[in-house]
């Protein structure tokens, strides 16, 4: 039957992993997929995750399925941190978050109520995005619009044409935002564009579903929430997909959810029914070893003070790395890199073309995305200077 099918080509980040690991080069960088390293280029276990691992391992009696919903601590702790402890929407009980297969899994989820409840909407997205969000959210059946986010030439949001293209966005579309560390760019709102946004979704009746997988690795928990959170104040409704693979380092255990805030419990309440539905007749059960692990740490005090310690520390590495990328690729190629400084996240665009792309990976064994994308995670003070100077080489 299946030789009528052709090889299709390798993911454009996973790909490019997979061939820099093949890379017989001692001097090789892999910039590609976004993942956390430290300064040795390891991607560590929290302490908090192994110590909860540790005494998982000691009381665990059963690998019975969890509950559809998934685990009870995970699914409490994971709005509590999106919208800090004490919101309004948690009092008033109308939030509910069903746990998913990482946050591809959420977004998927998300989209198929968002199918289920509007067929015809058109979902807006970034330009750039994450390019996984187009199938993860297309195979629904949803069609896509575009609005302008990234300025290049000035290495910075284009809110000015956000809002020009979402003038024409029609009650009932959907505004795909990424909630912090925007994934190509690096490039974040500010407080006040939110603001902005929040009111015209609300004028337009727009359903915000923000995508949300580096909280606290940007400027810190609290801030790197603000946009959720202001939504959540401002609108009736908003739909979050949530990632811990990046913030609690639980990559391949798959621990996601997808977080509704509605008008009332009521509409809190079938939107769960829906989401679980939606996971029954595509997986059927979350996996549930990493939302065990991240519901423990996120309900245990001194779990929870361990792992935000060593979030924090992660995110003033990327930071520091940040720093000192700018200043070397600026005095090695005598151009202006600042802008690394100014953005937030892993991820940050160095404004290469594709052949330079290309020849940084040809001769350089020099790895990233093909838009020049660089996980800036994977520099470190022992290959920054390879890095500047096969940059320079090439522009
Ligand atoms: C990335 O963009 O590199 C990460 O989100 C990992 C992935 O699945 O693409």
């Amino acid at each position: 039957m299946f030789e009528t099918l052709e090889r299709l080509p390798a993911d454009p980040i996973l790909g490019l992993s997979a061939a820099c690991a093949a890379d017989p080069n001692p001097d090789k960088i892999d910039l590609t997929v976004g993942v956390y390293k430290d300064e040795s280029g390891q991607t560590p276990v929290f302490n908090a995750i192994q110590r909860a691992q540790e005494a998982l391992t000691e009381r665990e009696v059963t690998k019975a399925y969890l509950p559809q919903v998934g685990d009870g601590n995970y699914i409490t702790g994971i709005r509590e941190l999106l919208l800090g402890a004490g919101h309004a929407a948690l009092a008033a009980e109308r939030v509910s978050s069903v746990q998913a297969p990482g946050g591809c899994g959420a977004l998927r989820i998300g989209a198929e109520v968002i199918k289920a409840a509007n067929p015809q909407a058109k979902v807006w997205l970034s330009q750039p995005t994450w390019p996984n969000h187009i199938p993860l959210i297309g195979s629904v059946g949803l069609e896509f619009k575009e609005y302008r986010y990234y300025d290049a030439a000035n290495h910075a949001v284009d809110f000015e044409g956000m809002l020009e293209d979402l003038a024409a966005a029609q009650a009932g579309d959907v505004l795909l935002l990424h909630g912090c560390c925007h994934n190509p760019c690096g490039a974040d709102l500010s407080p006040e564009q939110w603001q902005a946004l929040a009111t015209l979704a609300a004028d337009k009746g727009l359903l915000p579903f923000i995508d949300t997988a580096y909280q606290g690795m940007g400027v810190g928990l609290e801030e790197d929430a603000f946009g959720i959170r202001h939504f959540a104040d401002a609108l009736p409704e908003v739909l979050v997909a949530a990632s811990n693979s990046k913030n609690m380092g639980l990559y391949r255990e798959r621990t996601g959810a997808i977080v509704f805030t509605g008008r009332d419990r009521d509409a809190a309440e079938v939107f769960s029914s829906q989401a679980t539905k939606a996971a029954r007749r595509i997986y059927s059960m979350p996996p549930a070893h990493g939302a065990i692990l991240a519901g423990m740490v996120l309900s245990d005090s001194a779990l929870n003070g361990s792992w935000r310690e060593e979030l924090a520390a992660m995110c003033e590495r990327i930071n520091a790395v940040r720093a000192m990328l700018a200043d070397k690729l600026g005095a090695a190629t005598g151009e202006d890199f600042s802008f690394i400084r100014r953005e937030s996240g892993m991820f940050s665009f160095l404004g290469l073309s594709p052949e330079q792309v290309d020849r940084l990976r040809e001769e350089f064994s020099v790895y990233m995305v093909g838009s020049s994308r660089v996980n800036v995670a994977g520099v470190n003070s022992g290959n920054v200077d390879y890095l500047a100077s096969a940059v320079a080489a090439v522009l």
